[in-house]
């Protein structure tokens, strides 16, 4: 059986990887959606069940932070034996704020999500995944510098960025593609969570935010072309490009 994994897709851009990615997979028997919200997972359900697909879609409401939940997955995993022909590692969180008047559980929050669980996903998957499999890891813009106020989410997303750069050379050979997507601000959820407690958004971010069919059609464009990083409009490939000392 082959399967196609995207986690975080109860809502933003991975609900919008669901929309873009279901109609694509044409040799794929089961699209599983990942979330901790099952209402909100259904609703995704129903908006797929009105396009022309082919996959099933199944939901796993679960929280992949979860250690147990992890291990229920990978059992899962192993007795199914399934061809897995792409992995969204997509679910994420952040919050704004100074390290030193944040929460240990917010900080940590970030840590077990964008980092642990983001690997430990993709530890899990990857023995099913075969040549033309695919991995999207979503990082963020905010990989590429340190951010004060935002300093956990940055350096969790430089991890995701190093961790899926390093392992699009190590899985290259295997014919596995490996696309880690940059993000600027986009119109999700994610930002209301991310800043509601700590005040606006900054001129720069509205500015500069993207819409997320954009985004994630980008990414799966970049992913097709065999991209190992998508980066999405002029002000994030230019901050993209200074980061690297291309632009001087
Ligand atoms: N929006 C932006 O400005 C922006 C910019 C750059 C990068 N990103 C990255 O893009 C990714 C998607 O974010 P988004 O903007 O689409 O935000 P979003 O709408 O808040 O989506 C986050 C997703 O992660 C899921 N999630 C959160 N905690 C989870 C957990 N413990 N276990 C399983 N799933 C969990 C959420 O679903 P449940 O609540 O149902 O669990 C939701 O589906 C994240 O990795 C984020 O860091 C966002």
């Amino acid at each position: 059986m082959n399967i196609a994994i995207i986690t975080g897709a109860s809502s933003g851009m991975g609900k919008e990887f669901a929309i873009q990615l279901a109609p694509m997979l044409k040799k794929t028997n089961e699209l599983w959606l990942i979330a901790r919200k099952k209402e909100n997972l259904e609703d995704v359900v129903n908006s797929l069940k009105e396009m022309d697909i082919v996959p099933e879609i199944k939901v796993f409401p679960m929280d992949i932070t979860e250690e147990n939940k992890l291990n229920q997955f990978a059992q899962a995993m192993m007795i199914l034996n399934p061809k897995i022909s792409v992995l969204v590692n997509c679910a994420g969180v952040g919050t704004y704020g100074a390290f030193d008047k944040q929460s240990r559980e917010e900080t940590m929050e970030m840590v077990r999500l964008n980092v642990l669980a983001l690997t430990q996903m993709t530890k899990i998957c990857l023995p099913y995944m075969h040549k033309g499999s695919k991995i999207i890891q979503v990082a963020s813009g905010s990989a590429f510098l340190p951010q004060p106020q935002f300093a956990v989410y940055a350096a969790t997303k430089s991890y995701v960025y190093s961790f899926g750069r390093a392992l699009a050379k190590e899985l290259k050979p295997q014919g596995i593609v490996v696309t880690t997507v940059c993000p600027g601000p986009v119109e999700t959820p994610f930002l209301e969570h991310a800043y509601g407690r700590y005040g606006e958004l900054g001129k720069l971010k509205k500015m500069t935010m993207a819409d997320t069919d954009k985004v994630v059609a980008q990414a799966i464009k970049d992913c097709k072309k065999k991209k190992e990083v998508s980066v999405y409009g002029l002000p994030m490939k230019l901050l993209y490009g200074l980061s690297r000392g291309v632009i001087r």
